[in-house]
């Protein structure tokens, strides 16, 4: 779909169909007073009559309103204009975008953008009317024999505005949407494949294909033989379980001068987690297909930077490893020597994410990153602390947790610090070793996070633990594609602190 940006008032828009809000009590937004100024009360006349009334969720199709120029204008409920906050917002956006999709226009016309957002200016707006049209307007019907395409779908979509003068900033905020939008559906594509095709091997393969498509981002992947040569004893031992090889994904996009340290990004990549020989429970299993989710932000995350054009160094880096049970799994008890030469009691094989991502984390020293993010479904128990409306968030450098919560309360991919104290890290004492994998019931996002801090020291490292915000369950089951967003909003924020005043 493509997206323009246009200014000019909605009663002379020719379209297949002009969105324009009504706020409750039947208060007209500015978009629809034009057109019932233009049409001699028309709208005001329906309102009287009690058809909509203006509540969120609300709509309302029109046919061949006189003197405008739109086939159809399409109302959409905004509520009370002095509590138009963020989520409603983005329920009006949905609301109207299915509305859209179930007319099968090719062409529409939004004058969306417009309403008051309170604390919101024009380009968070724009941005945001661009993303969740296109999560609104996303399907995975990509393995279905029968595709549930609809009938004509829309394909070019124009965001009205008022002031001309505002028309570049609205440009750029519709681009950095796009970029945005196509990273998230990258992350949910790759989400949403099953374990049988997006295997390791998969992942390493999409990767390369990034590389192709952009000629800033340069792809390396490790082979099992060459995370040996390194010494990463834990990360092999998670899949030393399954027929499929592990991949080290390593995606390096270079956009700044040499001197510029990268940022890195590191993703927890397993493909399927069914646990090891501490095998999970049948119901729902399904699900870890998603325990990929994180790498696939990485993916996402570099997609989106690429497209921008980021002055910045990247560094991506994906441990991709399916966790089954097998002969050669590891076993409770099991004790393997990570590459920073620390060992490890494993006491629970499905503590697996950390294991991978000790050694990730140790080989990224090698790259000076200023800054490290992982990214990992690491933990039901973060799901149990904070629902699926927050990712916990960790570190052990303030301003970088400072940025990450700002970014995500930007891009509606918001973010909750929970604490990473050093009274936590008893929980992982072993006898045998020099720490458990696991930390027993108490804390087990922190404990997780804990583990992690004990790889990081060197670095200024943050943790995002996305087990609950990576993907949707019930109805619209589906990877959310989260936290894309966030992740691209920190590396805006970073392009402009680091431009030289
Ligand atoms: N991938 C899971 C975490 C997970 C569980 C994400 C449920 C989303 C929903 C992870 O590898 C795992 O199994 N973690 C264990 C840790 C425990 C053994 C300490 C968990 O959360 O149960
Ligand atoms: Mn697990
Ligand atoms: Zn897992």
């Amino acid at each position: 779909m493509e997206f323009t940006i246009k200014s000019g008032e909605a009663h002379r828009q020719r379209t297949a169909c002009v969105v324009v809000g009504i706020h409750e009590a039947r208060r007209l937004s500015e978009a629809a007073q034009h057109i019932d100024s233009a049409s001699k009360g028309y709208i005001t006349e329906l309102l009287k009559r009690g058809d909509i009334n203006g509540k969120v969720g609300q709509t309302l199709l029109l046919h061949n309103i006189p003197q405008t120029l739109a086939e159809r204008v399409l109302l959409v409920g905004c509520g009370r204009e002095r509590e138009l906050h963020d989520a409603q917002f983005l329920k009006i956006v949905t609301t109207a975008t299915k509305a859209l999709a179930d007319i099968c226009v090719t062409d529409a016309f939004s004058y969306l953008a417009e309403l008051h957002v309170t604390g919101r200016d024009l380009s968070w707006r724009v941005r945001q009317l661009v993303e969740a049209t296109r999560d609104t307007l996303y399907r995975f019907d990509q393995l279905k024999s029968k595709k549930d395409v609809p009938r004509r779908a829309l394909r070019k979509f124009t965001l009205g505005i008022a002031d001309r003068k505002a028309a570049a900033s609205a440009h750029a905020a519709m681009q950095a949407g796009v970029a945005i939008a196509n990273g998230v559906e990258l992350a949910k594509n790759l989400g949403n494949l099953p374990g049988n095709i997006c295997t390791p091997s998969y992942l390493a393969e999409q990767a390369v294909a990034l590389g192709k498509e952009f000629k800033s981002i340069k792809v390396t992947v490790l082979e099992e033989r060459d995370m040996q040569k390194l010494g990463m004893g834990s990360l092999l031992s998670v899949s030393r379980g399954s027929r499929e090889d592990a991949k080290l994904i390593l995606m390096e996009y270079k956009n700044a001068p040499k001197t510029v340290k990268p940022i890195a990004l590191v993703g927890k990549g397993l493909t399927f987690d069914a646990g090891g020989i501490s095998i999970k429970p049948a119901a729902d299993m399904d699900l870890m297909k998603y325990d990929m989710c994180g790498g696939a932000s990485v993916f996402g995350a570099l997609r989106a930077a690429a497209e921008l054009k980021l002055p910045l160094n990247i560094i991506g880096a994906v441990p991709a490893s399916e966790n089954l049970p097998d002969g050669a799994a590891n076993k409770p008890g099991d004790i393997v020597t990570s590459m920073s030469g620390q060992t490890i009691e494993i006491l629970n094989t499905d503590a697996e994410g950390r294991l991978i991502l000790c050694d990730t984390l140790t080989y990224i020293e090698r790259y000076e990153p200023s800054a490290v993010i992982d990214i990992a479904t690491l933990t039901g128990a973060c799901v149990v602390a904070l629902g699926r409306h927050a990712s916990g968030l960790f570190g052990n450098h303030h301003p970088l947790i400072h940025d990450l919560l700002n970014a995500g309360k930007y891009a509606y991919d918001r973010a909750w610090e929970l604490p990473l104290w050093d009274d936590y890290q008893d929980q992982l004492k072993s006898n045998f070793a020099d720490m458990a994998n696991v930390g027993g019931r108490d804390g087990g996002a922190i404990t997780a996070a804990c583990f992690l801090a004990r790889y990081t020291k060197k670095l200024n490292w943050a943790h995002l633990d996305i087990a609950g915000t990576a993907w949707r369950t019930g109805s619209d089951k589906g990877a959310t594609g989260r936290p894309v967003p966030l992740l691209t909003q920190y590396l805006l924020d970073q392009c402009a602190s680091q431009a030289p005043a």
